[in-house]
């Protein structure tokens, strides 16, 4: 953590092009995945972000060997410590996704119990609900989860809900079960089937029932190395093509999957851009008219349209010619960039999990606060549509998430600087 703050002016009519890196949701479940083999794993397309960094830490602490070379990760060797480091779980949420890959390869570890975050409770009930069934033994003392294992069991489980890191952690706890599974239920994000592809190279069987949201898996007690690509990262080509309307600019996206998409570019068409799909992995944004329409949006598992954009529309959705209706079905506590949006002018009634977003001619620049990692780059958006100076702090949560955004917007015009007293 530290007191670099974003320091924003208001930026209009941009042209230029802006590249997608890759998922930080998909990298981090990869990773975790190289606990299942001592082989070599290779993973390419890696962002350069904190929580990979954070991750890189957590496993090199737990005896993996680990090189980050340009954008690609050499990551081998085995686990000679079972225990995950408190202060990273505290940093990164996300650590939890080691669970799965020590109860398969292990049949043991101790995992810090990650806490809530800003944006939810976020309890990972349904991670250890699974894995008592498959008949592991858990154990919550000061904060550590303790898990034991004589015997992996095979299943058939359904989660009670869907979850994007509960169905990664059961997919890879499963990994070395012989028998087949079956796991109902099951998230069907983009990211999660990049984990799939990962473990399918790995030796691991399994089939996924889209329609269903099934998933059968047999494992195997060996599993192998693997070689893979991260996804581009849909919620960061997502934030550039609100960015895009929201300044009026044409921006050209390039490295992004246009398949992972769709709910996204529905509603943008529906706000009043036009977007010209180039090929699969890159596309023209600009508006039709100075005009951004009212949206009604509620956030959804995928294919529905993901939390992760919520904040970054509401920001444009603050200058429409109407009134929006947010409702934000995942997050319990994921409308904190409203109050700080109020701070900058824009209109913005909750009533429970809907928020009411009534346009308003100008927003004015404003010091605002970022709460957590979205949060912070709708404030971005905010912040370039906002007449005059803009300083956007707390942005450490932006650096989770967006690889060097100010670098990548200085570049096609925007003015945005980081300032570091
Ligand atoms: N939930 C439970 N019990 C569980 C698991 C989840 O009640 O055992 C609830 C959560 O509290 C939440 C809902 O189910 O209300 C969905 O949570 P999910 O488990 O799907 O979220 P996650 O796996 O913790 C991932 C992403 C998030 C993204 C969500 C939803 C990673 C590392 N994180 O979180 O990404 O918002 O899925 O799509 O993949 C971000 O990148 O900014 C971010 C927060």
């Amino acid at each position: 953590m530290n007191d670099a703050y974003l320091l924003i002016e208001q930026s209009k009519y941009l042209e230029g092009t802006l590249e997608v890196s890759g998922a930080k949701n998909a990298a981090l479940p990869l990773m975790a995945a190289t606990i299942l083999t001592e082989e070599p794993c290779i993973i390419r397309n890696v962002p350069n972000l904190l929580d990979i960094k954070n991750m890189i830490e957590l496993l090199s602490d737990m005896g993996k060997r680990i090189i980050l070379e340009n954008s690609t990760l050499y990551i081998e060797g085995p686990i000679l410590n079972k225990e995950t480091r408190e202060d990273i779980v505290r940093k990164m949420r996300a650590s939890v996704l080691v669970m799965g890959p020590l109860i398969a390869r292990y049949k043991s570890g101790k995992v810090s119990m990650p806490g809530g975050c800003s944006i939810g409770a976020r309890p990972i009930d349904q991670h250890l609900k699974a894995a008592k069934r498959m008949g592991v033994n858990i154990d919550i003392e000061q904060g550590f989860i303790n898990l034991n294992a004589t015997y992996l069991n095979p299943i058939d489980f359904r989660f009670d809900m869907i979850t994007v890191t509960g169905t990664e952690n059961v997919f890879c706890m499963l990994s070395t079960v012989e028998q087949e599974s079956f796991v109902r239920n099951i998230a069907l994000e983009p990211e999660v089937i990049n984990l799939v592809e990962a473990l399918k190279q790995m030796g691991v069987f399994i089939e996924i029932d889209k329609p269903n949201r099934t998933a059968s898996i047999k494992g195997t007690r060996y599993l192998k190395g693997f070689d893979i690509e991260v996804i581009p990262d849909r919620i960061e080509a997502g934030t550039f093509m609100v960015l895009a309307l929201a300044t009026g600019s044409k921006i050209k996206i390039v490295n992004l999957d246009v398949n992972h998409i769709e709910s996204v570019l529905e509603k943008l068409e529906i706000a009043g851009a036009k977007i010209d799909i180039l090929s699969p992995d890159s596309v023209l944004v600009y508006p039709k008219s100075e005009k951004i329409n009212p949206l009604y949006i509620e956030t959804l598992e995928y294919p529905g349209f993901p939390t992760d954009m919520q904040a970054q529309f509401m920001s444009l959705l603050s200058m429409a010619d109407g009134e929006s209706t947010i409702v934000e079905n995942i997050f319990e506590n994921r409308f904190q960039h409203a109050q700080e949006l109020a701070r900058m002018g824009a209109c913005i009634t909750i009533h429970s999990k809907t928020a009411y977003v009534k346009g308003v001619k100008h927003l004015k620049g404003a010091e605002v606060f970022s709460t957590d990692l979205r949060a912070s780059a709708g404030l971005v958006v905010a912040g370039l549509m906002a007449e005059g100076k803009s300083i956007i702090r707390n942005i450490y949560h932006l650096d989770r998430g967006y690889d060097h955004i100010e670098q990548k917007l200085e570049k096609i015009g925007a003015k945005i600087k980081r300032i570091n007293p």
